[in-house]
């Protein structure tokens, strides 16, 4: 059976978790979220939790040391053997680089490495307008409303707003974004996997497009 590795690159808000929430119907990969993962050890006061809190609610990165142990112990777990897709990770080049190698000494490589752009006046206008359950289903107050107001449509939770979705960390997020993690659309491009996508199209458009590559690397890769 081909093994898709695969990584989700982009700005806040770009629609990474939107596009892997769609791409998990279509695609068996286990789906590794940083973001999601860090909120939950929050929520759970693990030593995780205590120590990421205060970089997250300030749009600040998680130190790398923190996050590569976390990320490297989830993908040596066994649902992820049969590929994977990363929403939140790697986010600057010494993640990036750990990954490589953790991946090499068992003998993977990533797959490809899939950019969602979108300029930042449309990201502060989403994401200030973003609203999440606590199960991690994602709606938007204008493009993408859920049925009943303020009400998640899959599992009936609350919906709420992120704590660092207020503009000003808004704009923090954006350039540690542009400091740390636009470097790594270099990376991947050099390293010949990286791929493109326009995110300022309706979620379905860029799942769309999104889709047919993928499909078209697995079919590669089983060739
Ligand atoms: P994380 O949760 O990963 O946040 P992020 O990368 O800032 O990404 P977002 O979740 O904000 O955006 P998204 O691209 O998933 O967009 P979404 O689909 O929700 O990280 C949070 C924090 O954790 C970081 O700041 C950091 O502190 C820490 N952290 C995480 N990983 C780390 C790492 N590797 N190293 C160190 N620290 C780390 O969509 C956004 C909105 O737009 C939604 O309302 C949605 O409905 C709407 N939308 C989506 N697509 C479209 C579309 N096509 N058209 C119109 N609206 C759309």
């Amino acid at each position: 059976m081909s093994e898709l590795n695969l990584i989700l690159l982009g700005p806040p808000g770009a629609g990474k978790g939107t596009q892997a929430e769609r791409l998990q119907e279509d695609f068996p990969l286990a789906y590794v979220a940083t973001g999601d993962m860090l909120r939950q050890a929050v929520k759970d006061e693990t030593d995780l939790g205590r120590k990421a809190k205060e970089y997250m609610d300030r749009g600040d990165l998680v130190p790398d040391d923190v996050i590569i142990a976390v990320i490297l112990d989830r993908l040596s777990e066994q649902d992820t053997a049969d590929g994977f897709l990363l929403d939140g990770f790697p986010r600057t080049d010494k993640q990036a680089q750990a990954l490589d190698e953790a991946l090499k000494k068992v003998d993977r490589r990533l797959t490809a490495a899939l950019l969602i752009h979108v300029p930042e006046d449309d990201i502060v206008r989403r994401l200030s307008g973003r609203r999440v359950c606590p199960n991690g289903h994602t709606y938007h107050v204008e493009h993408q409303p859920p049925k009943q107001d303020d009400v998640c449509d899959i599992d009936g939770e609350p919906l709420s707003q992120r704590e660092d979705d207020r503009e000003e960390t808004i704009r923090k997020r954006l350039q540690v974004y542009r400091d740390q993690t636009e470097p790594l659309v270099e990376y991947y491009d050099e390293h010949d996997i990286l791929h493109r996508f326009d995110g300022t199209r309706s979620p379905t458009e860029v799942h769309d497009h999104l889709r047919a590559t993928i499909a078209t690397l697995r079919m590669e890769d089983e060739l």
